[in-house]
């Protein structure tokens, strides 16, 4: 059931000046800077030939990534996320295996429009895992 690597995402301070040398020193595609009030975070995307680069930014006062970005002031690498074909039948099968889904185990809309849930990273060798229906 795992697909491809959808996106690697690095928490910042600020995802636009993140991103920035990724277009300039690399050229790859930079997306316009985008608000997600339900994850707390602001997004901007990195496009590379075989997955994605997301920036990410607290947003709000409750930020789910405040704390990483404090304890972390340069950035660091937040989550990997990749695909399922069913979000609904990876996360019963994931659960039937003993991992913990995060938050209330209901998907929310990521930043594709897509449904998504993170893993507790306990269960995945330390790495905050999101799984996103492709
Ligand atoms: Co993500």
């Amino acid at each position: 059931m795992l697909g491809r690597l959808n996106h690697v995402a690095i928490a910042v301070k600020d995802a636009e000046k993140a991103a920035k040398i990724y277009g300039t020193a690399f050229g790859a595609e930079i997306s316009a800077a985008v608000p997600l009030p339900e994850h707390g975070v602001i997004t901007v995307f990195a496009t590379l030939p075989n997955t994605k680069i997301e920036f990410i930014q607290p947003l709000g006062e409750n930020s789910p990534i405040a704390k990483f970005v404090e304890r972390n002031a340069d950035g660091g690498i937040h989550h990997i996320c990749y695909e399922v074909p069913d979000i609904i039948a990876a996360r019963e099968t994931l659960v039937k295996e003993g991992a913990r889904v995060l938050g209330d185990g209901e998907p929310k809309i990521g930043a594709h429009g897509k449904p998504v849930l993170f893993l507790h990273p306990k269960d995945f060798s330390g790495a905050l895992v999101e799984i996103e229906q492709a």
